[in-house]
């Protein structure tokens, strides 16, 4: 079952530009400019006059909510607020029917996301569940729901179910703001091409970049920290890179705003700390290259993870891993890739059992 690959990691991985393309199968049409997402009008007036949304997720799921609030912020003009579901649920939170909650959740079963949906739907919030399992229990208690498609996964940590749920957050995304009218159709047009280039470009990176990136994993394997690091979009890639690793290698790995690493995790920087940085081209690429030159002052070993054609990245940083150039609010589905293989490919090196780590289950049941 694992069709030739060595771990269930790898393959699904690997899978990923079929993934990817199987989550917007149907619900994209580039030429008419057209989105599909029937769960979401199944809850338009609700999500029409929700003054705020409220994203319940853990783990990996909690880092594609984080991307989301950035997307839907920017492009629809509601307030958005994410939430860790074992924080939420225990916290007494203030929720009425005005509420919508987008639950993220790959297996559908993770208790402590199930039960903080429980108690906001008792108090009258509508639940929508970007879920991956078919019938599963969010799935199922969810009042609307989008599947993210991406298939079984099987390996603990989460990859292709991560890109998956990053694309159907930015499909919910692109509707909600047409429906609202928040983003022009130019806009729209735009996104909507460079979402369908994903999977090709996902593609490119798999295709052109592994030997890299192995060449990257080898030579930094025995590091016993790590941080990554970025700013806007591309901050909740620097959070999931630095868990894939932990997860995957047991290395410990910090994952932090490019900018706050002044307020403290820069007193770690020295000449044997690998400082990831996720830099694609986006409008805060000026200030993370400058985040970059501080880091570098400090001697810290600078790996960075770039657009195609990126000169001055190439001049500062010691490693640089290339992705496809993309719109600023897809290119985090292309950047999250080299990282997944990077977190594989160190934890092969080390030995450690890649699709089943220590102390890890593939969904927590129990809080
Ligand atoms: O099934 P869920 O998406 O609800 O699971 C949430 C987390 O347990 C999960 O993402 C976990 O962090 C993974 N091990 C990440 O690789």
């Amino acid at each position: 079952e694992k069709s030739g690959y060595e771990h269930f990691m790898l393959k699904e991985i690997f899978e990923q530009p079929q993934t990817i393309f199987d989550s917007f199968r149907g619900r994209l049409d580039v030429e008419q400019a057209m989105l599909t997402l029937s769960g979401l009008d199944a809850i338009k007036d609700k999500l029409l006059a929700a003054r705020r949304i409220i994203i319940v997720a853990c783990g990996t799921s909690w880092h594609a909510g984080l991307l989301a609030e950035y997307l839907i912020e920017e492009l629809c003009r509601v307030n958005v607020e994410v939430e860790y579901a074992s924080e939420f649920r225990y916290r007494n939170p203030i929720i009425d029917e005005n509420d919508v909650i987008i639950a993220v959740s790959q297996s559908g079963e993770t208790a402590d996301t199930l039960v903080a949906l429980e108690n906001a739907k008792k108090q009258g919030a509508t639940i929508f569940g970007i879920v991956n399992v078919v019938g599963s229990s969010i799935a199922r208690m969810a009042d609307a729901g989008a599947y993210t498609h991406a298939g079984p996964e099987i390996g603990v940590a989460s990859t292709k179910a991560f890109t998956a749920q990053l694309v159907v957050l930015e499909l919910f995304a692109l509707k909600l703001a047409q429906m609202k009218g928040t983003a022009s159709p130019e806009r729209l047009r735009q996104l909507i091409a460079a979402l369908h280039a994903v999977p090709e470009q996902v593609q490119w990176i798999l295709d052109n970049q592994l030997d890299n990136i192995k060449r990257i994993a080898t030579k930094y394997k025995d590091a016993r920290d790590f941080l990554f690091l970025g700013r806007g979009y591309n901050f909740p890639i620097a959070l999931e890179g630095a868990l894939k690793l932990k997860e995957i290698s047991y290395i410990h790995a910090e994952g932090y705003p490019a900018a706050e690493m002044k307020h403290g995790p820069i007193a770690l920087v020295d000449e044997h700390l690998p400082v990831v940085f996720v830099a694609t081209q986006d409008p805060f690429y000026e200030k993370v290259v400058s985040n970059m030159q501080e880091i570098k002052a400090r001697k810290g070993r600078l790996i960075a993870v770039v657009s195609e054609g990126d000169e001055m990245a190439e001049q500062l940083a010691e490693d640089v891993i290339t992705v496809p150039k993309s719109d600023e609010l897809i290119s985090p589905l292309l950047a999250v890739v080299p990282l997944q293989l990077l977190s594989y490919y160190v934890g092969i090196e080390l030995q450690v059992d890649v699709d089943k780590p220590r102390n890890l289950a593939k969904s927590v049941t129990v809080e």
